[in-house]
């Protein structure tokens, strides 16, 4: 069912408002430099179906769905997004850097809202398979500097944002725990540096793990 294809698959993760869009955009061009073929996306969202569901995630009261319900549809929208954008370009060799993936539900559903991680483990199994990024990294920032970043800049999308303080703490502290437990896969990176420093840090472990 998964088909990753000959192409690489990078995820951005964190906390909100730390810095991972600029951080995809420095990334992309980059790899373009390189002569790379990039296709920048993000969760949820990154395709016609799953933009749709975007909007019933990040717009609305906080109370609008519950845990379990959260998880179904960003897995609903991962599907159709891995479908329709991710796998197919994957699979004519390009590089994708996805904003957010499954380590979002990990640590929004699973370590914010205190969902069982090995039901999640086997919520992605039935949606898509063992399919997962080639490299995760995880911009660390403290909460209190992303939340207010993020508040800065948000026009309807307030959903997650409006939920309670310690929601974020846990959130944070699950990014990392997700990090230590794969290392192989994921690397931290200090997002409380200037955005140059963070972009030579983010290429400089793209070239040595993937060999960009
Ligand atoms: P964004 O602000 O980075 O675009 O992400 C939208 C919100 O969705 C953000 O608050 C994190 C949340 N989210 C989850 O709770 N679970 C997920 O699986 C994903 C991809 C995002």
């Amino acid at each position: 069912m998964t088909d990753g294809g000959a192409g690489h698959f990078i995820t951005l993760e964190g906390g909100e408002g730390a810095g991972k869009s600029t951080q995809i955009v420095r990334l992309a061009d980059w790899l373009r430099t390189r002569g790379r073929e990039v296709i920048a996306t993000r969760e949820p969202g990154g395709s016609p179906g799953a933009e749709l569901i975007r909007k019933l995630l990040v717009e609305g009261p906080a109370e609008r769905w519950d845990g379990p319900t959260e998880a179904l549809l960003h897995y609903a929208a991962r599907r159709d997004h891995l479908r329709s954008t991710v796998w197919p370009a994957l699979k004519r060799g390009a590089w994708v850097i996805s904003d957010r993936f499954a380590d979002s539900t990990r640590a929004y559903q699973g370590y914010g809202h205190g969902l069982d991680l090995a039901m999640l483990a086997r919520l992605h199994d039935v949606a898509i398979g063992s399919f997962q990024p080639d490299l995760t990294l995880i911009l660390d920032l403290p909460i209190e500097t992303g939340l207010a970043r993020a508040a800065g800049r948000r026009g309807t999308e307030t959903r997650y944002e409006s939920l309670p303080r310690d929601f974020h703490e846990r959130v944070h502290n699950g990014f990392l725990e997700i990090a230590k437990s794969e290392p192989e896969r994921c690397a931290v990176i200090d997002a409380s540096r200037d955005v140059d420093t963070i972009a030579t840090a983010i290429a400089r472990n793209v070239a040595e793990r993937l060999g960009a």
